[in-house]
């Protein structure tokens, strides 16, 4: 079976929605999602979106916290071009429905998170990214020109120079082989546009605070494809999880330290004190360290995250959905500090893109969490993905829209999915089984404090299990379970890559090794390409 459509966007949170939106009147639109269209990390964002809106702040001040925060490898150019696009970004998510919290005189009421020197975050009590997904999903439903495709996954990117058997240089993205889980079969779906919007990727370790559908996909694919990969090393843990047996990683948002929660020892000492001036709101990157540093000496698995001293009232208004939730587990929250430890829960790195979201394939281009712009540099300064992904995702579109007349309609002769001479596996559980010990193995070896013994040692095992992902894959047909293991096989790959590149510790990549930043060789991006 054969689509053809004018822009293939593959995912459906905040960026690839808002992306949608914005071409969905100059022509078709197809949106291709793995799960339910609301399944993505979106979807879970509990903090809200950083813009300067207050009379008392500037874009001068949000564009250093950004910078401070990053670790000063941020591109300062992409910085202010996302920091000075963000109100027309709120002024577009309020356009299509997102209702933000207000203050009684009806003012937008905004919170203050790790690193913001400002209080700068519009959100939705606790759950923005909940509310932002329904207002996007509620104006995408309505479009004539869009349609979304639920339970499809993309099996991988179709170029120019694949089609061709030819080496391309740059090559050009044609659309995707994409696998409709439902019936098993994989359509190919020709794009003039097409545009990674697939989130991130931690279920590459053993716990994280991402839905199930952060797999890496966009990163991988691309990868596969020839694009431009950087700063992978750059993985986020948030400082603050639900450390409880069946709360999976339960986000407590940063706000709640916004809001003058304070991180205590077992013992209840306050900490942070030690660490940074900021102290609990101090840069994630610094927070997350300091937990894992207080764990350790103390030889305690969780630190507590105390509110107590804040109204009973005040924190069941102000964050009802984790009172709720983490009472559920038996914790009420306004008595009792909150046990919690880091997960991993941001890719800084990505698809390298420009200043309009393209990679170096034409007209694949990639926006939100999946991207590299330059914004984040070694650590991303807290609620600015959502920012980036609207920012990004209009600029993708002004882009397309107007190159839109210089991209064929017609595609070339793309070729249907070949699947060989695979047959149906009856040996499922080595995908569950390769799966796991990827996350843990990533987990031990390439956590939040890192060493070149342990990066190695990362690798070989992840070569070995690649070998293993590669005869299987060939040998059966695909199913969604191992496409998604080939692709946090490839990211770990990549993670472990730029990890042992970069002879230095900059925001997220800390190394015993190399303790120390040095500007001088590596304030730079850290690179990654496919050798063909
Ligand atoms: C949070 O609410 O702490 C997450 C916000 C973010 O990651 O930007």
């Amino acid at each position: 079976m054969k689509v053809n459509t004018d822009f293939l966007v593959i995912g459906s949170g905040i960026a690839g929605l808002s992306y949608a939106l914005k071409v969905a009147g100059s022509g078709s639109v197809a949106i291709i999602t793995k799960r339910e269209i609301s399944e993505t990390a979106t979807n879970l964002a509990q903090g809200g979106i950083a813009s300067v809106c207050a009379a008392n702040d500037s874009f001068d001040a949000h564009v250093e916290d950004t910078m401070v925060a990053g670790a000063f490898l941020s591109n300062e150019e992409v910085v202010r071009l996302v920091v000075e696009g963000g109100p027309r970004a709120i002024e577009d998510l309020i356009a299509w429905g997102v209702q933000f919290t207000r203050n009684s005189d009806n003012s937008y009421d905004l919170t203050r998170e790790g690193g913001h020197s400002q209080r700068r975050i519009l959100h939705a009590a606790d759950i923005t990214g909940r509310e932002v997904e329904r207002a996007l999903i509620e104006a995408v439903r309505k479009h004539p020109n869009i349609a979304v495709y639920e339970h499809h996954i993309a099996v991988d990117l179709i170029t120019e120079g694949k089609v061709t058997r030819r080496r391309i240089r740059p090559d050009r993205c044609l659309g995707a082989y994409i696998l409709d889980i439902g019936s098993n079969e994989v359509v190919t779906f020709g794009a003039r546009f097409t545009i990674l919007a697939t989130g991130g990727a931690g279920k590459v370790y053993l716990y994280t605070c991402n839905p199930d559908v952060a797999t890496g996909d966009g990163v991988a694919m691309a990868y596969r494809a020839g694009a431009t990969i950087a700063n992978m090393e750059f993985m986020q843990f948030h400082p603050t999880t639900l450390y409880h047996a069946h709360a999976k990683s339960f986000l407590v948002s940063e706000a709640v330290r916004g809001e003058g929660a304070i991180l205590r020892r077992r013992d209840g000492t306050a900490f942070m004190e030690q660490y940074h001036p900021l102290k609990d709101l101090a840069p994630r990157d610094i927070v997350a360290r300091a937990i894992d540093n207080e764990m350790k000496i103390h030889g305690d698995d969780c630190v507590f995250l105390d509110m107590t001293h804040r109204e009973a009232d005040y924190i069941r208004d102000r964050f009802p959905n984790i009172y709720e939730t983490c009472l559920g587990y038996g914790i009420d929250m306004t008595t009792t500090p909150l046990p919690v430890v880091p997960a991993a829960h941001y890719l800084c790195g990505g698809v390298k893109v420009d200043h309009w979201g393209e990679s170096d394939i034409a007209n694949l281009y990639a926006i939100g969490e999946v991207s590299c712009t330059g914004l984040h540099g070694a650590n991303r300064l807290a609620s600015n993905s959502l920012l980036e992904g609207v920012v990004f995702g209009a600029r993708a579109a002004m882009r397309t829209l107007e190159r839109l007349g210089d991209v064929a309609e017609t595609f070339p002769a793309i070729g249907p999915w070949d699947s060989g001479s695979a047959t149906n596996s009856d040996e499922e559980v080595v995908v569950a089984h390769n799966w796991d010990e990827i996350r843990l193995c990533m987990w031990n070896y390439v956590g939040i404090v890192r060493s070149n013994k342990r990066l190695v040692r990362a690798l070989r095992r992840i070569q070995m299990i690649q070998e293993e992902i590669s005869d299987y894959y060939w040998d059966f047909y695909v199913t969604s379970d191992l496409i998604e293991l080939r692709n946090i096989a490839t990211v770990a790959e990549l993670i472990v890559r730029c990890a042992l590149e970069r002879r230095e510790s900059r925001g997220l990549h800390y190394t015993i090794d190399f303790p120390e930043t040095d500007d001088l060789h590596w304030k730079r991006d850290t690179i990654i390409r496919k050798s063909f």
